[in-house]
């Protein structure tokens, strides 16, 4: 499904051409790549499976996991040469957040790369392809201002159903491990008669799930004009029509009662945040600049689940900070303990050139070290998962269809979000489920991520 505004002209640019699209990092990048797929193809390209079938394949990136990342871009230089179907070499694109930072050196490492774009320039991808087919030049471009918002590029989206609604782009919070700020610049929020509009929209578009997307969607609004705050946003998308609003990143300190009163007050404001914690040491979340203590975090989530006794909460948990020590480790163990996840997404810390703590502190944690520790938290988390999933097991739960997977469909509840890959998987049976379609599902059987269930109906809407 291709949206927006451009008008589909009789010859399109890229017309015969196919391509294909790898996507790593947050949900930022997962927003920007559908906005990149829209384009392309009113552009006239058509999408491939493969890279091996694609003239155009656009890598977009996340420093966050740069490593791992460039080592993939690395092997993609030994197919750069392998014609394509029409004989031709391969065009090979890099965007997103290293494409952003990186855009004087990339080159240098990868010089197979046809096109590096930014973060703040999507919007002129197309034009870099044809002067790239045209010149046969590479092309290197990037802006630093933000120049607005993604909503008004086309858009393919990966679940047709679910829509990302940009609020605010950028971040002030210079968290000291973090690169994001310097990527993504300065906080900018989007006027809130622009949200309202996209949501009034895509609500009679028959969207039926939305995510409202910024790096800390809690300061939304500081720098606007009459300072509209977060929990209107909300309200506004809790009374659009939309069926299940989501929202990410939230940042603790920035996490307001009103916006809590917000969620509990909407049947269609999910039961689900992501709240991240980074550390379970008030040392270390000091030296990380988070601005608040693990007895206030403790506090959030006493008063989330006095407001919502079902929500599901899920965070991120750096391991290995510069000068953690086995004592601070165990703190961060006895948290998850004591505050149970849904979900943790851990990271061993990696220095990030250019932030306060690649600058200041010094990455001692030995490498084995951070290894084991993460392995020692997801140990943790795998058992705790599993008890809250047994839970689980005999409630009815509200489910909509993803995909279908073997012999499963696979399926989400109120409490995931679009980009977890699976969560309820039911059995197919010969029937067929329609994606994007909700369900009523009762739950089976629990493992540790995953649940089973079956339907207790048919089709719910
Ligand atoms: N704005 C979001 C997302 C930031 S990046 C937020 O504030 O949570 C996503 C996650 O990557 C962070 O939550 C953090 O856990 C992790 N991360 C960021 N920089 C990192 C670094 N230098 N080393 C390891 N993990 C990092
Ligand atoms: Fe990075 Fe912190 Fe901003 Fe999140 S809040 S993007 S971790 S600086
Ligand atoms: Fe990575 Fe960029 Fe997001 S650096 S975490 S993809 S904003």
């Amino acid at each position: 499904m291709v949206m927006g505004r451009n008008v589909q002209n009789a010859r399109r640019p890229l017309d015969g051409m196919t391509y294909w699209q790898r996507t790593f990092g947050c949900q930022m990048n997962e927003n920007d790549a559908e906005r990149v797929a829209g384009m392309l193809e009113t552009a006239g390209a058509l999408p491939v499976a493969t890279i091996e079938e694609a003239d155009i394949a656009v890598f977009i990136t996340c420093c966050v996991r740069e490593k791992a990342e460039l080592r993939l871009m690395g092997q993609v230089a030994s197919i750069k040469n392998v014609p394509n179907a029409h004989e031709a070499k391969r065009i090979i694109a890099v965007g997103g957040c290293i494409g952003q930072l990186e855009s004087a050196t990339l080159r240098e490492s990868l010089p197979h790369v046809d096109i590096v774009f930014g973060t703040h320039n999507l919007g002129h991808l197309v034009d870099l392809i044809e002067l790239r087919l045209s010149t046969g030049e590479p092309q290197v471009e990037t802006i630093d201002a933000n120049d607005g918002f993604s909503s008004d590029l086309p858009v393919h989206r990966e679940k047709p159903w679910h829509a990302w609604v940009p609020i605010m782009t950028g971040c002030d919070n210079f968290c000291s491990y973090c690169i994001v700020p310097y990527v993504r610049g300065r906080e900018m929020s989007r006027p809130i008669e622009s949200i309202a509009a996209e949501l009034a929209g895509l609500s009679s578009e028959g969207i039926r799930e939305v995510t409202l997307l910024g790096q800390n969607v809690n300061s939304y609004g500081r720098d606007l004009y009459g300072r509209p705050r977060f929990a209107e946003v909300l309200a506004l998308a809790g009374q659009s029509g939309v069926e299940r609003v989501r929202f990410v990143t939230s940042h603790p300190k920035d996490l307001l009662p009103e916006t809590i009163e917000a969620m509990a007050a909407y049947d269609t404001i999910m039961p689900q945040l992501h709240l991240p914690l980074q550390s379970g040491s008030d040392r270390i979340l000091r030296a990380m600049n988070r601005s608040y203590t693990v007895e206030r975090y403790l506090g959030l989530v006493r008063d989330l689940r006095r407001a919502c006794p079902d929500i599901s909460l899920s965070t991120d948990i750096i391991i290995g900070f510069p000068g953690e020590t086995e004592e601070e480790f165990q703190e961060l163990l006895q948290f998850v303990q004591a505050c149970p996840f849904d979900r943790l997404g851990v990271f061993a810390y990696s220095e990030e050139e250019g932030t306060y703590s690649a600058l200041h502190l010094k990455d001692d944690v030995p490498d084995e070290v951070k290894r084991r520790r993460v392995e020692r938290i997801m140990e943790r988390q795998k058992a705790i998962s599993l008890d809250n999933n047994l839970r689980r097991v005999g409630r009815t739960e509200r489910v909509v269809v993803d995909a279908r997977q073997g012999d499963y469909y696979v399926c989400r509840t109120q409490y995931d979000s679009p980009e977890v890959d699976q969560e309820l998987l039911i059995p197919a049976g010969g029937r067929r489920l329609r994606r994007g379609c909700f369900y009523e599902a009762r739950i089976t059987a629990a493992e540790e991520y995953d649940l089973y269930g079956e339907l207790t109906e048919r089709r719910k809407r």
